[in-house]
């Protein structure tokens, strides 16, 4: 089995900026509590944009950023929870928006924050058994949309926001571990129809939850690549709150530099945090040949992921 390797990434933000104490007008909370308590200082809330909009936007960029020939794009895999229409998938808008080929496979994973990485494992499995040369990979999330403006547990947290990475074949490192724990008690949000269809959550189930698997997930995916966390450059969390990467962290003395943290300038954007932060990455520079990289998203089914791949 091939690898994968990141050719360009992406992201799209909307233009209103909404902090924390723009909050605190709308809500009783303060920057004091949401800082102290979550690490977000602010988050990009859609006004023009929407999901659509926001995918368009991060796979133009990242295709803008590689070499290649459109055509060769064999798929297209939107991961979000937010998409404007049950039909047609988000990925059909951005095949006709980006002048794709009408031969690609263009579809919407919806697998809330665990979504990229469950498209990144499809993304994998396709390049191994296609002829398709590149995959194009983008979270994309109007979260605002989702949200109850007057629960103030959870209107702090969440941001909109897009990234994309367009992945191909390589002979390089690639391990990949899924778990599923069917749960609909402490993070849900109801569907089409629903009168009440907003994020509702057990923050403080969540919490814990998102600390425990994060550790086991990491851990397994080293010890299946025969690894130590010495040997990795970058570990990319889904980025929910700061407390609990730093609870991550803190399990791995010497190593905590290499957790990157960026949600105080975003907040949570559920499937599009981490396609963000590699496309932060790849802007500084950290993406060059032969990086090892832990990607971890967890969320809502419950679910969890983590992936080691190497640039
Ligand atoms: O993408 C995956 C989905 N989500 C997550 O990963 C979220 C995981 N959970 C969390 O990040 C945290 O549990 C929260 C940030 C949601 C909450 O932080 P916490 O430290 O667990 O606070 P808490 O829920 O235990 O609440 C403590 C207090 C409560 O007041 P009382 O009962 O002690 O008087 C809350 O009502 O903080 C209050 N509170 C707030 N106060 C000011 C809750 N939200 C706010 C707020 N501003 N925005």
């Amino acid at each position: 089995m091939k690898g994968i390797q990141i050719v360009s990434t992406g992201k799209a933000l909307p233009e209103e900026i909404i902090t924390n104490d723009d909050l605190s007008r709308i809500v009783d909370t303060s920057d004091e509590w949401i800082t102290t308590r979550t690490g977000i200082k602010k988050r990009y809330r859609c006004r023009q944009e929407n999901t659509t909009s926001l995918a368009v936007n991060a796979a133009r960029n990242a295709v803008k950023q590689a070499d290649i020939n459109t055509d060769d794009i064999g798929a297209v895999i939107v991961a979000t929870s937010t998409a404007e229409n049950a039909f047609p998938s988000t990925a059909a808008i951005v095949q006709k928006e980006l002048g794709l080929s009408e031969n690609v496979l263009a579809f919407d994973l919806s697998s809330a924050c665990t979504g990229f990485l469950h498209a990144l494992n499809v993304g994998h499995a396709l390049l191994n058994s296609t002829d398709y040369k590149y995959i194009l990979l983008i979270g994309s999330e109007q979260m605002s949309k989702i949200i109850d403006y007057t629960d103030r547990s959870t209107c702090v947290l969440f941001g909109d926001g897009a990234g994309a990475v367009l992945i191909k074949a390589d002979d390089n490192m690639y391990e990949q571990i899924n778990y599923t724990r069917g749960n609909e008690d402490v993070l849900v949000c109801k569907g089409l129809g629903a009168q009440d269809a907003y994020v509702q959550m057990n923050g403080n189930a969540v919490f814990r939850f998102a600390v425990d698997v994060l550790k086991q997930g990491i851990d397994e995916i080293l010890k299946k690549s025969d690894m130590t966390i010495a040997d990795i450059d970058y570990i990319v969390c889904h980025q929910a709150n700061e407390r609990i990467i730093n609870h991550v962290k803190k399990k791995y003395p010497g190593h905590e530099d290499k957790f990157y943290v960026n949600i105080a300038e975003y907040g949570n954007t559920s499937a599009a945090s981490i396609p963000i932060a590699l496309d932060e990455l790849a802007e500084k520079g950290c993406l060059n040949k032969g990086r090892k990289l832990i990607l971890a998203g967890f969320g809502a089914g419950l679910s969890w992921s983590c992936a080691l791949i190497e640039t």
